[in-house]
């Protein structure tokens, strides 16, 4: 229902645009009232009405949903169709062209401000149209008729006027759109929550080169070397992908650790002639570590190398992937699996513990596999064992996956225990980009489906059994909702130091010069979305409003953000801890973490295409500073 209003809406706006245009040009034409310009302000006002009814109903969502349209958009349409409607005889104004043509001009600029988004170039695109038009309405003022030749003479002058501030306007918003080649994190707008923002610029503050964490002390130490080279990797169905891989394979290897450890990575970049990071999703590590290209690093050259150190602090499933064009590079395969396992806990010899890693080739529409394998594989369980899989989705877009064939327990999300979860008949979860879940049975005497959207694996006693398509499907699971409640360290009535809101807004535009739907915050793209700015120790709660047609997985780096309450509803099933939280279309969350870990923190949306286009900010703590840019101008291009 709400996609439906939604885009609706925008199918409304989008007829708008050319017909606010129509208007401006027959309101503004020779003859004064023209029955096109009626029949224009008609449409619009037809429209106006119908958008307004879409307001209405987008109430049922709430007031962030409504308000933006039922205070600004519709009543401009509104007023100026009306207007012109019910004074459209020449002459009733002297000069009346002046007050129509600015009729027109609302309407106008209204519909754009609305397609292009209320921001600066929307605004510098609005005011060209508008002096044009009340540039046009000057000539108008001598009403002498004017002869026949001079007539035409003056439609070709209005002709050439119009294209011109049509295209004027598309440069105006495209070049207002164009990133700037090299820019700091730390130099930008800033959002102190209701907090005071002070110091964040301040000298004697703290780079982020710093920020490595406490030393090893007694912890056993792991190391890994990763190389990122190319590799050309075959799918199950034979097709060959010319891959960018870890260690010539993708999913890269799986790294296994222990709670406690302490991991050493050495990443080795063998690419040719693009840089590479490498980042820790859902690792809560020193943000020295976290692999953001341009904001905690600089990319890695090629042939050169960097050393990762952090501390596995949880236990859980988590995955790595590049954080240098990040939307380029995990779509051609530089991911991995890291699975943190409990510190003591007894070897399960025999447990099956296995990560799933759902990916899809080529575009978003591409080829979706479990590893490589976009069929369905089979793996042989001895009855009676216990089994766990790790279900990691590294694409954008959610994916459903679904356990039939035994009673499941979903025991994790995103690398966080649930508490007490409850036996379930089978399993079908949403898993957002970015997330992860666990799921766990002990095998029967009976084939095990897993379905992910397309590709499955059937495990069975003797590994022959195809999937069990007559299944019955189960009944989605509600994380907000499932497992028992247990105390948190902070909840929903907890005094907030500092609060954000962050509107996603859905718009065609330009992003870097380019036309993109962007999906904005707070109306803005990075780099111009204001950091959020904390101090080390505040508790801050953040409600992220989806007022957008699409799934948005917000991902916090280096905290663990619980979740409060989804629609104004509370949760009441265990506490759910996520990293990456995906907001569906109409959602609002309300999420609440504890600044614990200084330093300069991307928060992003985890679809990797929307990121690219500009749905970035940064969570900041006072004090902290980073030498690091990105830009064109700078090897750094961390989306
Ligand atoms: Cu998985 Cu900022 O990324
Ligand atoms: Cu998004």
């Amino acid at each position: 229902m709400f996609l439906w209003v939604h885009y609706a809406d925008m199918v409304i706006a989008l007829v708008q645009l050319p017909v606010a245009v129509v208007a401006w040009w027959a309101a503004t034409g020779r003859r004064d009232p023209s029955r096109t310009s009626v029949a224009a302000f008609t449409v619009l006002l037809g429209t106006a009405v119908l958008r307004l009814a879409a307001g209405v109903v987008l109430l049922r969502w709430g007031w962030e949903f409504a308000g933006p349209r039922l205070v600004w958009v519709v009543p401009a349409l509104l007023v100026a169709a009306t207007t012109y409607l019910a004074w459209r005889r020449p002459g009733r104004w002297s000069g009346g062209a002046g007050a129509v043509a600015g009729a027109a001009g609302t309407v106008s600029v209204a519909a754009m401000a609305l397609l292009a988004g209320v921001g600066p170039a929307a605004a510098a695109g609005g005011a060209i149209i508008a002096a044009s038009m009340l540039g046009y309405a000057y000539r108008r003022l001598p009403r002498r008729p004017a002869p026949a030749r001079a007539g035409r003479w003056r439609a070709a002058v209005r002709a050439a006027a119009g294209v011109a501030s049509v295209a004027a306007a598309t440069v105006a918003l495209s070049t207002a759109s164009a990133l700037p080649a090299r820019s700091s994190m730390t130099g930008g707008a800033v959002d102190d929550g209701g907090g005071t923002a002070a110091g964040h610029r301040h000298p004697g503050g703290i780079s982020v080169t710093e920020l490595t964490g406490a030393d090893s002390g007694d912890a056993t130490v792991r190391r890994f070397t990763l190389t990122a080279q190319e590799a050309t990797v075959r799918l199950d169905s034979g097709a060959r992908v010319a891959a960018w891989t870890f260690d010539g394979v993708t999913p890269g290897p799986q790294l296994v650790v222990r709670h406690g450890d302490l991991v050493e990575v050495t990443l080795v970049n063998r690419l040719p002639g693009v840089g590479v990071t490498v980042h820790w999703h859902g690792v809560d590590v020193p943000n020295a570590m976290d692999g953001v290209a341009g904001v905690t690093q600089d990319a890695v050259a090629p042939g050169a190398s960097f050393v990762y150190r952090f501390r596995a602090s949880r236990a859980g499933t988590y995955w790595y992937h590049s954080h240098e064009m990040s939307s380029v590079q995990v779509r051609r395969g530089l991911f991995g699996a890291l699975v943190v396992l409990p510190r003591d806990a007894p070897a399960q010899q025999d447990a099956v513990d296995e990560t799933v890693l759902r990916h899809t080739w080529g575009d978003e529409d591409g080829v979706a596999t479990l590893g490589l394998a976009a069929g369905v594989q089979r793996r042989s369980v001895p009855v009676g064992r216990p089994v766990r899989l790790r279900l990691v989705n590294t694409d954008g877009k959610p994916a459903t996956f679904a356990v039939t064939g035994a009673p499941v327990r979903v025991v994790a999300i995103d690398g966080t225990d649930v508490h007490e979860p409850g036996v379930l008949p089978g399993a079908r979860i949403l898993v957002g980009g970015g997330a992860r879940y666990d799921v766990e049975f002990t095998m029967p005497d009976a084939p095990v489906t897993l379905r992910a959207d397309g590709p499955g694996i059937v495990y069975s006693p003797r590994g022959d059994a195809g999937p069990d398509r007559a299944a019955p499907e189960p009944a989605l699971l509600d994380p907000a909702r499932y497992g028992a409640r247990t105390a948190t360290p902070f909840a929903a009535d907890s005094r907030f130091d500092r609060r954000f809101v962050l509107r996603v807004d859905e718009r065609l535009g330009f992003y870097d010069g380019r036309p993109a739907v962007r999906y904005t915050l707070n109306g803005a793209s990075f780099p111009d979305v204001p950091m959020l700015m904390v101090a080390g120790g505040d508790l801050v709660e953040v409600t992220y409003v989806n007022r957008s047609g699409q799934h948005h997985p917000m991902h916090l780096h280096g905290h663990h953000m619980l979740v409060l309450s989804r629609d104004g509803r509370a949760t009441t099933g265990s506490p759910w801890w996520v990293d990456t939280l995906d907001v569906g279309p109409g959602e609002t969350y309300r999420v609440a973490f504890r600044a614990d870990n200084p330093g300069l923190w991307m928060d992003h949306c985890h679809d990797l295409e929307h990121a690219a286009n500009g749905m970035i900010l940064h969570l900041g703590y006072t004090g902290v500073t980073s030498p690091f840019l990105t830009g064109s101008g700078t090897p750094n291009h961390p989306e």
